[in-house]
């Protein structure tokens, strides 16, 4: 069991993940998510992406890409993130994200990340609490009417 980089062969696994959670993502992010990945195999410098996955032998279990916000000195978001449901709650998802903080702890200032008020995903949030993320605004009706934008922060460096 490891977390390690994304190669190109995991892409059918990993769209598999987001696709099996159909109650929070919908197909159109499904179809963001595998053009994320596409940009980032091309190493498209657009859309500059990291993507580590956790697998056990050949099963990719978790995946996380995060990105640079260069419209921020020093901010990296993360920005898709889903565990297999059946190995939900084995700290999978903790190991993702330390992993990508260790990894971006002399790069980054900030890391953030976005999601949503509605309770479908209050256990991401809890999620993300507990490991030191703050939620720190709401956008009203972001999403959509009536589902608004949850941001969730934390810093990672005090920098210079
Ligand atoms: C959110 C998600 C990535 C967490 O991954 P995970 O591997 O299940 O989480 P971990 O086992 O590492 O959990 C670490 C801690 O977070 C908290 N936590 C995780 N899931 C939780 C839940 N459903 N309810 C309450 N707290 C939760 C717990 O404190 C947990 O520690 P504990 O199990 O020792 O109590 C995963 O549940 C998931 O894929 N959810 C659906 C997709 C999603 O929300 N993606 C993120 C936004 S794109």
């Amino acid at each position: 069991m490891s977390v390690r980089k994304y190669l190109p062969q995991d892409y059918d696994q990993v769209v598999s993940l987001f696709r099996a959670l159909p109650e929070l993502f919908t197909r159109r992010t499904v179809c963001n998510v595998g053009y994320d990945l596409k940009d980032y195999e091309r190493g498209d410098f657009r859309n500059i992406l990291n993507c580590l996955v956790f697998s056990q032998e050949e099963e990719i279990q978790g995946v996380l890409i995060y990105r640079q916000d260069h419209t921020g000195d020093r901010v990296f978001e993360l920005k898709w993130m889903a565990v297999k449901k059946e190995r939900q709650r084995n700290g999978i998802g903790c190991s993702l994200v330390r992993h990508a903080e260790y990894l971006l702890k002399d790069s980054a200032r900030l890391i953030v990340l976005y999601t949503s008020n509605t309770p479908i995903w209050n256990s991401t949030k809890e999620f993300f609490r507990k490991l030191d993320y703050q939620e720190v605004a709401i956008i009203p009706d972001f999403w959509d009417d009536g589902d608004d934008r949850a941001v969730f922060w934390k810093r990672i460096n005090k920098g210079v």
